[in-house]
């Protein structure tokens, strides 16, 4: 959850690193630290408690000397609180080395037990500290960083990216991954490293993802990578996809609010290749031939969060089309309760970072017992999609806001097409039946935009409500996950207490809740299909009106049915049952936000939160 730079070249290191940690900031934001060495060896740290930019001030008044080596980190606390103290680097061998860290180590108290019988000090309460005194003392032992932090990471347990620089050794940062992701960035008489590729992708397109229990140093000229034992590893680089423009805010007043009006582009790009003359390709699932996906008796969906909202989503379509069981799981306790799994069960992942530790050792079990395992993800070169069979990536590009909102539609797109996928190979869906579901699939983007038209309205909404203390949001079938993710908006945006409910959940308990004013959002589906949920939702909506609730109603362009009961209406466009998910999260995204921005709070940046929860 920590952000992770470092950089060795021509340039002012304190330039790359401050412009990185800016892009990797989202990972945490409770502190930020960098460590600069100069040609001559002289190293200079600054470390500061707060979001970036009080370090940022800090060096305009206290710059720093000009040095081409650097590391910089931005933090998420886990091991102490975020104080100036233990906010990273921390130092060894007495303030010749810095060492920054992302993870936790889980054997850092014996550790430190033993550095303090050696008469060794420490200054902060952080696990990290442990590894970088440890550090210095192999420093001490091995005489160069290379040997000495090989024979540190091998002592460590847990999850760690690791980078060091030692003062002795100017123009070299080392660094090592086990569990936590670290990217190395390929440039011309330059390299860097980066906990992903935001972190250089100014600089360098050029990537290489670091494999688990790997150890790499970087020099200006010179990238080398071996296994914990010392062993060279041969790497094979990428080219990243998308340009540093697409990470920075362009304008927008934030993030998140770019992110939402990039979503008709998000679902088009998952989209674009994919459907060729009215069929699914996949080119990444070669892996799976068409036999071994007939032979799939169940998936298994494994998620956290938004994520598994979407895995929600995807379960009603792809039980629809291709006729095969689908379970969606919290990856955290999915690994816990001893799930049955074997070579005809197929688990699918779905991270937009590709980090989250919960799901990336979900991932590892499932592999363990037997399992097939695909991940849908967003990040190129992450965890998941390595540690997993195969890949289908979300191209969502970048996305920066902490709370998810193009890469969830993304994801759904990815899913739906993997389920139209199946179905084909499956032959549970006819060439029209799955020409007309394609046909709906592309047609989102447009209908995604006339959504967004709906903005202002949403927006005004929001600000009549800044005071609410309280909001519900109900849905049925694929509305009921979509009632979940509007829940966790506004909860993790807004501060606001937030619940979703199946609607037909209400008179088995929740109706309890219902008191005059308080507001209930309710995703309404279409009434145009057949067996369509319709008339059942409306009369939930009247049961909670007649309790005083203050309905605002999400509901398909000219469904009359709704105008009595709602006090409010926010319209989508015409679109099958399925197809209505990714466009009615729109205006609860929308909504949340605008509450957020209402109440003066960091819309992109959420207290206690972090983007990629690399920890478990
Ligand atoms: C909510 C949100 C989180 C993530 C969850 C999984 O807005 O962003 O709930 O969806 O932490 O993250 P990934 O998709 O990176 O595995």
């Amino acid at each position: 959850m920590c952000g992770i730079v470092g950089y060795v070249g021509e340039r002012n290191s304190l330039d790359v690193l401050m412009g990185g940690l800016r892009r990797l900031e989202y990972r945490g934001y409770d502190s930020a630290g960098v460590a600069v060495v100069d040609d001559d060896g002289a190293m200079e740290t600054a470390k500061r408690a707060g979001k970036l930019k009080v370090l940022a001030d800090e060096l305009e008044r206290n710059p720093l000397h000009h040095g081409g080596t650097g590391i910089g980190h931005t933090r998420w606390a886990t091991h102490g609180g975020p104080t100036d103290r233990n906010a990273h680097p921390h130092l060894g061998d007495e303030g010749r080395l810095a060492l920054i860290h992302n993870g936790i180590i889980e054997n850092f108290s014996e550790l430190k037990e033993e550095l303090l019988a050696e008469g060794h000090s420490f200054e902060s309460e952080t696990d990290t500290e442990v590894a970088a005194v440890l550090l210095g003392r192999e420093y001490r032992a091995a005489g160069d960083l290379r040997t000495a932090f090989r024979n540190t990471v091998s002592r460590l347990e847990g999850a760690f990216t690791l980078l060091a620089v030692h003062r002795s050794e100017p123009g070299v940062v080392v660094g090592a991954r086990r569990n936590s992701p670290l990217v190395i960035g390929l440039g011309e008489g330059e390299n860097f490293l980066g906990s992903d590729v935001a972190a250089f992708v100014e600089y360098t397109k050029s990537a290489v993802a670091v494999g688990q229990d790997q150890i790499v140093a970087i020099t200006a000229d010179e990238v080398v990578v071996t296994d914990f034992a010392g062993e060279p590893v041969e790497f094979e680089s990428f080219e990243v996809a998308w340009d540093a423009s697409a990470a920075e805010k362009g304008g927008w007043s934030s993030f998140m609010r770019k992110e939402v009006s990039e979503q008709p582009e998000a679902v088009a790009n998952t989209l674009r290749g994919r459907v060729v003359d009215g069929a699914v390709v996949i080119p990444e699932l070669e892996g799976f031939g068409d036999d071994e996906l007939r032979g799939i008796r169940r998936i298994t969906v494994i998620a956290c969060g938004t994520a598994s909202y979407a895995g929600m989503v995807a379960k009603y379509a792809i039980e629809q089309w291709a006729r095969i069981p689908v379970e969606v799981e919290l990856s955290h306790e999915f690994r816990y309760r001893e799930p049955v799994l074997d070579a005809d069960t197929l688990v699918v992942s779905i991270s937009q970072s590709g980090e989250t530790m919960d799901t990336l050792m979900a991932v590892k079990y499932a592999r363990e017992q037997g399992a097939r395992t695909i991940s849908i993800c967003n990040t190129q070169g992450a965890t998941i999609p390595r540690e997993s069979d195969a890949v289908v990536y979300t191209h969502a590009g970048p996305e920066v806001a902490v709370a998810s909102t193009k890469a969830f539609v993304a994801q759904i797109t990815a899913l739906y097409l993997f389920g139209l996928h199946l179905a084909r190979v499956r032959g549970t869906l006819g060439e029209a039946e799955l020409a007309a579901q394609l046909a709906e699939l592309t047609a989102v983007p447009e209908k995604i935009e006339q959504v967004l038209g709906e903005a202002g309205k949403v927006a005004q909404l929001a600000h009549w409500m800044a005071d609410t203390r309280s909001v519900l949001f109900l849905g049925r079938h694929v509305g009921y996950p979509i009632a979940l993710e509007g829940a966790l908006k506004l909860k993790e945006l807004a501060y606001i207490h937030a619940e979703g409910f199946a609607a037909g959940e209400l008179k088995h308990g929740p109706i309890a809740l219902i008191e005059p004013g308080l507001p209930v959002f309710v995703v309404v589906p279409s009434p145009r299909h057949d067996r369509s949920l319709h008339p059942k939702v409306v009369s939930n909506i009247q049961e909670i009106r007649a309790r005083g609730a203050r309905v605002i109603a999400i509901a398909e362009a000219g469904d009359a049915a709704v105008l009595p009961f709602a006090d409010e209406v926010v319209r989508i466009p015409l679109a099958s049952p399925l197809f209505e998910p990714l466009l009615a999260v729109v205006p609860l995204q929308i909504f949340a936000m605008e509450l957020s921005q209402a109440k003066g709070l960091d819309v992109d940046q959420p207290r206690n939160l972090a983007k990629s929860v690399t920890v478990e």
